[in-house]
């Protein structure tokens, strides 16, 4: 554990000082009440001091530069057992139908927590129709998924292990039996949730996951240094620059938000920018036709004229049924967008270079498209700029090679 967060986390930044401050701020997850219980936690460690931080993981120990504290569920406390438990869960390949793919497959350390591939490849080579998104603060997000359709870390990685071309298991009991019968897991799992292994539960390896994931938090950039740091050489000319295109010309900073005192580079909420409508284009008028038959009461669902590469392009709408949700996705954060391409639900944009120019020929146009996605007009050097400032919102010290790392049934 301690391990891992030494590589998420500058050694020169005195984080406890930086944790303090935060507790000033207006926290935004106050509204779904994980803010104060999470408040609370942090102030039962401030007043009990040492006795209570050597048995309780505070997630704000731990907060980067330019990070708020992550949130935690009020049921899912994070402690050092779960969160090991998690780790070698989300390492282990023995959670697969056939021992190949663990969550590390689609999602590795050393490529930021993404596969570096357009779209995810799962088990026996099954191509999937969405890109793997990084893990990397992923805890921040209100809603997982590119289409939001998990409302929790918890919920959230339970849905690959059973998915048939991820995972590819029928159902959890093979899980559940590994933590029941390895030695390693039955220890852990015993420290983790103080209860006998054979008491164990797919929802405990929910929480496992998600208490492991909840630690892969990675701020302190040079953005960070730059704008929270107090540190004004952090960023180039050109990135300062790009940094004001972002805010003003561009309108980036519109859905990828920038705080006052943290940034997650994303509002949480779902837009259509055009990408990949051309999928759903050849079908739409039979989509339309029997999207009329389901508000006419017929039973029929109107996704199902797509194939599955087409009807990932519905994107919202698969979870919400609103016709208004066709084609959009959530607001990715930028946080380390120049080591998690390539870029979009889909894949489909290669370079940040790529995605500047989407944006500034106003995207793809649909009837859906966002009205805060238009022509932009930027001159060469506003792109250059505007791409050299998304390059400072990396920090590869938040990568680390799977070969350093203890992996359980990785054989
Ligand atoms: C075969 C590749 C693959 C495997 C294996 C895999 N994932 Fe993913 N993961 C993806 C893809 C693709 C998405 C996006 C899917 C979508 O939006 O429909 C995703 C989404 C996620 C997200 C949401 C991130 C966000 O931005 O909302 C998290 C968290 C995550 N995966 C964790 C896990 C965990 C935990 C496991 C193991 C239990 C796992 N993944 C296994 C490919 C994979
Ligand atoms: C209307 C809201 C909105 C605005 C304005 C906006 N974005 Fe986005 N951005 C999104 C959404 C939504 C996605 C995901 C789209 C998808 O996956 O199809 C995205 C995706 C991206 C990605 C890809 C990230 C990844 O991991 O795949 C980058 C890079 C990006 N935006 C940068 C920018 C820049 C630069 C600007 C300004 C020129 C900008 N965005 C303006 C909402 C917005």
């Amino acid at each position: 554990m301690l391990k891992m967060l030494k590589n998420l986390r500058s050694p020169s930044i005195p984080r406890f000082q930086r944790g303090r401050l935060a507790l000033t701020k207006v926290n935004p997850y106050e509204k779904g009440g994980l803010g104060g219980v999470f408040q609370n936690e942090i102030f039962s460690l401030i007043f009990l001091g040492g006795i209570l931080a050597g048995l309780a993981i505070s997630a704000n120990a731990a907060t980067p530069l330019g990070l708020p504290e992550v949130p935690v569920p009020a049921d899912n406390p994070q402690s050092p057992a779960k969160i090991e438990l998690g780790k070698q869960l989300f390492f282990d390949r023995r959670l697969s139908a056939d021992g190949s793919v663990s969550c590390a497959s689609c999602h590795q350390p050393d490529k930021a927590f993404t596969d570096g591939r357009p779209t995810a490849v799962g088990i026996a080579g099954q191509v999937g129709p969405r890109n793997a998104p990084t893990v990397l603060n992923a805890a921040y997000y209100t809603s997982l998924f590119h289409d939001g359709r998990a409302d929790s870390l918890e919920t959230q990685a339970l849905g690959p292990l059973t998915n048939p071309i991820e995972h590819g298991l029928k159902d959890y009991s093979p899980v559940l039996e590994l933590l029941r019968t390895d030695p390693d897991y039955r220890r852990l799992f015993q420290a983790a949730f103080g209860i006998g292994p054979e008491k164990a539960e797919p929802s405990h390896i929910g929480k496992a996951i998600a208490s492991y994931e909840r630690t892969l938090v990675c701020g302190d950039t040079p953005f960070d240094r730059y704008l929270y740091g107090g540190d004004p050489s952090a960023l180039s000319e050109s990135a300062q620059r790009g940094l004001r295109v972002f805010r003003r010309k561009g309108n980036c900073a519109n859905c990828h938000e920038i705080g006052l005192n943290d940034s997650l580079f994303t509002d949480n909420r779902f837009y259509n920018l055009g990408v990949g409508f051309k999928r759903l284009q050849a079908r739409f008028t039979q989509f339309v036709a029997a999207y009329k038959q389901k508000v006419e009461g017929v039973n029929v669902d109107p996704a199902s004229v797509y194939d599955p590469r087409e009807r990932s392009e519905l994107g919202r709408f698969l979870v919400t049924g609103q016709v208004a949700d066709i084609g959009k996705f959530r607001t990715p954060t930028l946080r380390n967008v120049s080591l998690t391409g390539p870029y979009m639900h889909d894949g489909s944009q290669k370079t940040l270079e790529e995605v500047v120019d989407y944006y500034d020929q106003g995207g793809e146009q649909n009837p859906f498209l966002d009205p805060a996605i238009y022509p932009l007009h930027l001159t060469k050097q506003e792109k250059a700029d505007l791409v050299a400032f998304l390059k400072s919102l990396s920090n590869p010290e938040c990568m680390f090679s799977p070969g350093s790392f203890p992996r359980a049934g990785e054989n």
